[in-house]
């Protein structure tokens, strides 16, 4: 019988590890430890970052936030993109009529949602990530924003051109980051007050590119007409609202780090669909500042520093611009062959990823000698890797009832 659901991943993924490993690491519950910590601890940039400490409960398993810091690891960390969300029984159950968008602005359901992965999988999962989505953005300016059922987001009221009024209205328009949002930061505070330091917690914003690019289509796309007539049309408009927006996704991080997150992700989920040259004009300036004034901003804040990923899909070409993005963390989706990423990485950034999610539709024994080999690929997933999949579970994954 063929099981598909993450925790059998992480399991082999330990298991797996646990034989590249050696005799050096045992287990202890599902948490491999060093019999001996022998080795250098590596020097990195990422290693001055220091933990969030507020008033929550100690972090139990700050393996993730190491990793991501580039420090030394018993194993790597796991999480799973989009490990909250409708391929589990208990979502649909929590949820109820809620509208999905209801569900992200109930700090009591929302943290609830979040934290069904972590009970399900216990131990086998080393992070949680808040259940929101990258679509606040754009309804914090004042768009609307619907979850349609089995369509995904769809914008009634897209933009049109730089002169439809609308354009101009969000260019101006004063948001209230603190205000607007406050429902993120209120469910993210309680989620680590439910999570009781078991694992950290990501937060997260939708990139620049992205957001446009919804915001112009009106949702999902194929061939991103709307967005490529701005881009190659309006390049200047285009411009001032990516600028606009990556401003509003710096102050928005730094609150979710002040409510309680210790990491956060920056998704450029529709990164790919740009050409490399268009990339460098249209996206990564747009990153860059948001890892640049994010720092900033949190000792405005008297905050701490937490380590930042970026993960732009489908720009495979963008790596080595990527390792130089001022992120401390590269996710990558799973056209990466993980050795030519190590190569090009080069020890400037901690990867994340990269299995293919359709993986999880295999049998047992095609995951595993896919994981095999993504280990493998990963110099032996000893160090400097947070083990993810390449892109978000899909919808249709069975899961084992007796989990
Ligand atoms: O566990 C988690 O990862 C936490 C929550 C999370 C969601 N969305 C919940 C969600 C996160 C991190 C996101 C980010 C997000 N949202 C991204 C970036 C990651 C990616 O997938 O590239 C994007 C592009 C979105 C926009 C979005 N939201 C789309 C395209 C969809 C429809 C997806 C689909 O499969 O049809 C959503 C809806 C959404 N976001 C759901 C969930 C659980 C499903 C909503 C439902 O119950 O119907």
């Amino acid at each position: 019988m063929s099981l598909k659901y993450p925790t059998e991943l992480a399991q082999i993924m330990i298991v797996e590890s646990q034989n590249f490993f050696g005799d050096n690491y045992q287990l202890h519950g599902s948490y491999l430890v060093p019999t001996a910590l022998t080795a250098d601890h590596p020097k990195t940039i990422t290693s001055r970052i220091p933990l969030t400490m507020t008033n929550f409960e100690p972090l139990r398993n700050d393996l993730l936030l190491r990793a991501a810091r580039g420090e030394r690891v018993e194993r790597p960390p796991i999480w799973v993109m989009r490990q909250a969300g409708r391929y589990l029984p208990e979502y649909h159950e929590a949820k109820g009529n809620n509208d999905f968008f209801a569900c992200c602005r109930n700090p009591e359901i929302a943290s609830t949602l979040t934290l069904q992965p972590i009970e399900r999988y216990a131990r086998l999962i080393d992070a949680a990530i808040i259940f929101s989505d990258i679509l606040v953005i754009p309804q914090a300016m004042g768009m609307t924003v619907e979850m349609l059922d089995k369509k995904g987001p769809h914008f009634p009221n897209p933009l049109r051109s730089p002169s439809d009024g609308q354009y101009e209205e969000l260019l101006r328009r004063d948001v209230d980051v603190q205000k607007e949002l406050d429902y993120v930061y209120q469910a993210i505070t309680l989620t680590r007050q439910k999570l009781k330091g078991r694992v950290p917690l990501f937060g997260f914003c939708g990139a620049p590119w992205t957001l446009f690019c919804y915001m112009v289509e009106g949702g999902g796309s194929k061939l991103f007409v709307q967005v490529k007539t701005w881009i190659y049309k309006y390049p200047s408009a285009s411009k001032n609202l990516l600028q606009k927006i990556a401003e509003l996704c710096v102050e928005y991080l730094a609150l979710q780090v002040k409510a309680g997150a210790q990491i956060v992700q920056v998704f450029d989920s529709w990164a790919g669909e740009l050409s490399p040259g268009s990339f460098r004009e249209f996206s990564l300036p747009y990153l860059r500042h948001i890892s640049r004034k994010l720092p900033d901003r949190l000792r405005e804040l008297n905050l701490e520093l937490v380590p930042m990923v970026v993960f732009a899909k489908g720009a495979w070409y963008a790596l080595d611009d990527l390792c130089a993005s001022g992120y401390q963390v590269v996710g990558l989706d799973w056209l990466h062959d993980p050795a030519e990423a190590v190569k090009t990485t080069d020890g400037r950034v901690v990867l994340q990823g990269n299995a293919d999610p359709g993986l999880l539709y295999g049998s047992r024994e095609a995951i595993t000698t896919a994981v095999e080999k993504m280990i493998t690929g990963f110099g032996g997933g000893k160090q400097r890797w947070i083990v993810n999949l390449g892109h978000g579970q899909f919808l249709r994954f069975y899961v084992k009832d007796s989990l």
